[in-house]
């Protein structure tokens, strides 16, 4: 057995690279470098290492949830951004893979426009936290990391 901590990977959809500069009124003043530095310092302090990645593409985050457990991942937080209201595709994709997915969305999505409040990839994932900006990502990890025991 390898002495090697497990990973929990961090996978964050399009636009989600402006952190700090889109809307900040509604995704708050944190940039991307800033929460996954975070989310970093707890997995490590867990006893976790995280592997977190940004994609604009749909087919990159479909092959890094393939990746992520093939690779054995202990579990994945996605924020799959615009992908959550119309991706089919990565919903299959979570659908795929046996390791926990947790969404992860900064804003109270239920209380935007209507189009947000459907999600197609939440009811594949374990559980969906949206509405508490960066800790919710901590929030999801420490979840992930208490499962995988
Ligand atoms: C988001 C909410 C989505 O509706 C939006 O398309 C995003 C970010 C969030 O983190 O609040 O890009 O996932």
């Amino acid at each position: 057995m390898s002495d090697a901590p497990r990973t929990l990977w961090l996978l964050h959809g399009p636009n989600l690279d402006r952190l700090g500069r889109r809307e900040p009124e509604v995704y708050g003043r944190q940039t991307l470098a800033e929460i996954d530095a975070a989310c970093a310092d707890l997995a490590s302090s867990l006893g976790f290492a995280l592997e977190a990645r940004q994609s604009a593409h749909e087919g990159a985050l479909i092959d890094w949830l393939h990746e992520a457990a093939d690779a054995g991942a202990a579990g994945i937080v996605l924020n799959p951004a615009g992908y959550t209201h119309t991706s089919v595709a990565l919903r299959d994709a979570i659908t795929a893979i046996d390791v926990p997915v947790v969404e992860v969305h900064l804003s109270n999505v239920q209380a935007r426009e209507p189009f947000r409040h459907v999600s197609l990839t939440a009811a594949a994932c374990a559980g969906t936290i949206a509405g508490l900006g960066a800790e919710g990502y901590l929030a999801a990890l420490r979840y992930l990391a208490a499962r995988a025991g």
